[in-house]
C-alpha cells in the first residue's frame, strides 16, 4: 500500500516538507510506501471552469496537474501539506487542487485524506480547514491525530525544533496506516464499497 503527499510549498526542503517526511518515516515503520511529490517553483494554472475535464484530467497540460492525478488513482492514502501563507493555504495548492478534484475526484473516493498545515505562527487551523473541504466532498475518509495536523517553523528546518509537531505527525501516520489497513483487510473479506448516488443536483435557487 502506497500513500501519495503534496507538498504544496515552492521551497522543495522547508517546513512542510519536514513535516511529510516525519509522516513517511512512521509510514515505512508501519509497512507502508510513500511518495512526496513537489509542486515546485513554477507556474500553476487555476480552474477556470471549463467544463473539459476528461478521464484523462485536466485539459491544461502544461503543469503537474495530469501526472499528480495519475499517480493518485494508484495510491491508496494522500497526505496534502501547506505552508500557511496570510492565514490561508498557498495559493498554489488551491490552484493545484481545485483542478484535480474538479477533473478527477474519483481517483481519491475511499481512500483515507489527511491535511497539514504549516505556519510560522498563525492561521494553521483555517489552513487546515480549507483543504479538509477537498476531502469531505469527496467521499474521502479523515485521519486524525493527537492534536490537530499542524506544525510550527518559519526558516528552514525549523520545524524540526517543534516537538508536539512532529509527534503529531508520527501519530497521524499510525493512524493513517491503521485505517489504511482496517480497509484493505475489509476489501479483502468482501466488504462492498458504499453504494452512493449522485442523482439530485439542484441549484440553491430551484
Ligand atoms: C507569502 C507568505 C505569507 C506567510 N503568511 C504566514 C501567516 O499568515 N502565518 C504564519 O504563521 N506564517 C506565515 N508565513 C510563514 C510560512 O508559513 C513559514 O515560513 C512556513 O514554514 C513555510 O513553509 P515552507 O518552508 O514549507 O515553505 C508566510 C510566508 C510567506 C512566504
Amino acid at each position: 500500500m502506497k500513500v501519495l503527499m503534496l507538498n504544496g510549498s515552492a521551497r522543495l526542503n522547508g517546513n512542510t516538507y519536514t513535516a511529510l517526511e516525519e509522516i513517511g518515516k512512521q509510514l515505512e515503520k508501519e509497512g507502508i510506501e510513500y511518495e512526496i511529490f513537489q509542486l515546485g517553483a513554477d507556474p500553476i494554472r487555476d480552474c477556470i471552469g471549463c467544463g473539459q475535464c476528461s478521464e484523462q484530467g485536466c485539459v491544461f497540460t502544461d503543469d503537474k496537474v495530469n501526472e499528480f492525478i495519475a499517480k493518485a488513482k494508484e495510491a491508496d492514502g494522500m497526505v496534502f501539506g501547506t505552508p500557511v501563507y496570510y492565514a490561508h493555504p498557498s495559493g498554489r495548492i488551491q490552484s493545484f487542487l481545485d483542478r484535480v478534484f474538479y477533473s478527477s475526484s474519483k481517483a481519491f473516493a475511499f481512500k483515507p485524506g489527511a491535511a497539514v498545515a504549516v505556519a510560522r505562527r498563525g492561521g494553521t487551523t483555517a489552513s487546515f480547514d480549507v483543504l479538509n473541504k477537498y476531502f469531505g466532498i469527496s467521499q474521502m475518509p479523515v485521519a486524525g491525530s493527537t492534536y490537530w495536523n499542524i506544525i510550527h517553523g518559519a526558516r528552514k528546518g525549523e520545524a524540526c525544533e517543534d516537538a508536539e509537531g512532529l509527534q503529531t505527525m508520527r501519530n497521524l501516520a499510525r493512524n493513517m496506516a491503521w485505517m489504511m489497513k482496517c480497509f484493505e483487510a475489509g476489501r479483502q473479506s468482501g466488504v462492498a464499497l458504499p453504494d452512493t448516488k449522485r442523482t439530485s443536483r439542484t441549484n440553491f435557487i430551484r
